[in-house]
């Protein structure tokens, strides 16, 4: 046990009580360590302003969430009508319902540009992999935590679209029909998946979730910040050990940060009073129509920030299955006349490759489709040891890096237009190619991530006061 320190001689009643408290919790010591002596490089931009905005929705979700379960009832015969009942009678009920729907798509936003950030500046490289690793969770939640939400309005998009997806559950090879049973808890969606999709959605993910928050933020300040130079701050050390290119969080950053968040509000609330649904991408119309079992919609798709990965889902068609085969022999192949390991590991790949071709051919295209849909998220965890760039910010990477990186941006968003759209044979060959771009970018990075001139890297961040 720490030893109890006295206030000093004449110290303010405030003083004694902060004296009191931190002899029996460390509020100072984590305050010091996590705001007024953590120091983050003075060069933070734009991009870094989607951290603590993550932060911000996060909360904004929890408040508001906590206020609609008090009129919202998870049952199927009521569902429906106890959101209208929020919308039309409770007091600002409707601003809380809005808020918390146009929150959900304004997570998704903060946090795939967040994420982004991460990307062109490296951030995910030794020393921050956990970082990367507890995002990547992150993000695997706050999927679940979006998807389960989506049900409980029970309107038809919220019914079908659960369906489907759980369906595709059922596309796993031995245990996938049980566990699509075990899932929705009935033969179809119905009463007892909307229980459970509540009891998920309001308390198991978000205590996940904010776990995970907390260990995101502890893993970051264990090693310190990285900047858009990918320059480490903690090699240049003054004479009482603070980075020379550090600057204390608090004050710097949380007034920084206000800036930010003054941006989002402005965006966010006029979005909220003026076109909450937003063109039916954050409210679907179908989902203003209660959910019919009997009745299902001619075109069902997700919210927009599932898309991407649903076209990659629809385009793993048996041709594409094919093309997947070539892909895998054909790489096995460059692996055993160029490849640089030794014998025996060429000679592993090739029968790895060769038990993965006779898989594919074996197993149905559904069942392709959700491993390609869900490897596109479990891809993301490996990126620390994919990138094998010498440098870690763009801005020392080789110029036409800068187009690798574009072209994966738009092919994202192609993706995403492809997946609201009804199912067309020229969309569906459009997202093969997007799908195959899309895992490129990731499988290729170990060797063009190295290739090209890279610029010098310097030793200090570059800094202009302004
Ligand atoms: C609820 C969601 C999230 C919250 C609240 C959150 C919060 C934060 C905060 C406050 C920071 C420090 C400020 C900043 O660098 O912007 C940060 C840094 C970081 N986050 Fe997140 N984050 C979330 C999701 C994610 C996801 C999904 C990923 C990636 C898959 C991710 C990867 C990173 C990385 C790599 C850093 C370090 C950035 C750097 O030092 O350059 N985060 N996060």
């Amino acid at each position: 046990m720490a030893e109890f320190k006295t206030a000093p001689a004449g110290a303010s009643a405030g003083e004694k009580l902060m004296t009191w408290v931190d002899n029996r919790f460390p509020a100072t010591k984590m305050y010091k360590e996590h705001m007024s002596e953590y120091y983050a490089p003075k060069n933070f931009n734009f991009w870094y302003f989607f951290g603590s905005l993550a932060m911000l929705v996060l909360v904004i979700q929890i408040v508001t969430g906590i206020f609609l379960v008090m009129n919202y009832k998870p049952d199927a015969a009521m569902a429906f009508a106890s959101v209208e009942y929020i919308m039309r009678d409770v007091p600002w009920g409707w601003l809380i319902r809005y808020m918390h729907s146009t929150g959900a798509s304004a997570f998704f936003i903060v946090v795939y540009l967040h994420m982004y950030r991460g990307l062109i500046y490296g951030s995910y490289r030794t020393p921050r992999e956990l970082v990367w690793i507890f995002g990547c969770l992150i993000f695997l939640c706050l999927m679940a935590e979006a998807f389960m939400g989506y049900l409980l309005p029970w309107g038809q998009m919220s019914y079908w679209g659960a369906q489907v997806i759980i369906n595709l559950f059922s596309a796993i090879p031995f245990v996938g029909p049980d566990l699509a049973i075990l899932i929705r808890g009935d033969y179809v969606v119905g009463d007892a998946t909307l229980n459970r999709f509540f009891s998920l959605h309001v308390i198991a993910v978000p205590l996940v979730l904010l776990g995970l928050v907390v260990a995101h933020i502890i893993a970051l300040h264990e090693v310190g910040s990285n900047n858009p130079d990918g320059v480490e701050i903690k090699e240049k050390k003054d004479a009482n050990g603070i980075p020379l290119d550090g600057i204390p969080f608090h004050p710097y950053y949380s007034v920084h940060d206000i800036v930010g968040v003054v941006g989002f509000l402005i965006v966010f609330t006029a979005v909220i009073f003026f076109m909450p649904e937003f063109g039916g991408y954050f409210l679907e119309y179908n989902n203003f129509i209660p959910a019919d079992p009997f009745k299902t919609p001619p075109h069902i798709a997700p919210v927009w920030y599932f898309t991407p990965f649903y076209s990659m889902l629809r385009a793993t068609t048996d041709w594409m299955v094919n093309v997947l085969a070539i892909l895998v022999g054909v790489a096995a192949v460059l692996n055993l006349i160029k490849g640089s390991g030794d014998g025996k590991a060429k000679m592993g790949a090739l029968v790895g490759a060769a038990i993965l071709i006779g898989l594919l051919k074996v197993l149905e295209a559904k069942f392709w489709g959700v491993a390609v849909m869900g490897g596109a998220v479990v891809i993301l965890v490996f990126l620390p040891w994919l990138d094998k760039s010498p440098v870690k910010s763009i801005r020392y990477r080789p110029t036409w890096n800068n187009l690798v990186y574009a072209v994966f941006v738009v092919n994202f968003v192609i993706l995403g237009y492809l997946g609201t759209q009804a199912p067309s044979p020229v969309g569906e060959k459009v997202s093969q190619v997007g799908t195959l771009i899309y895992f490129g970018f990731f499988l290729l990075m170990p060797w063009w991530s190295r290739v090209g001139t890279f610029k010098q890297v310097p030793e200090r961040v570059n800094f202009k006061p302004h």
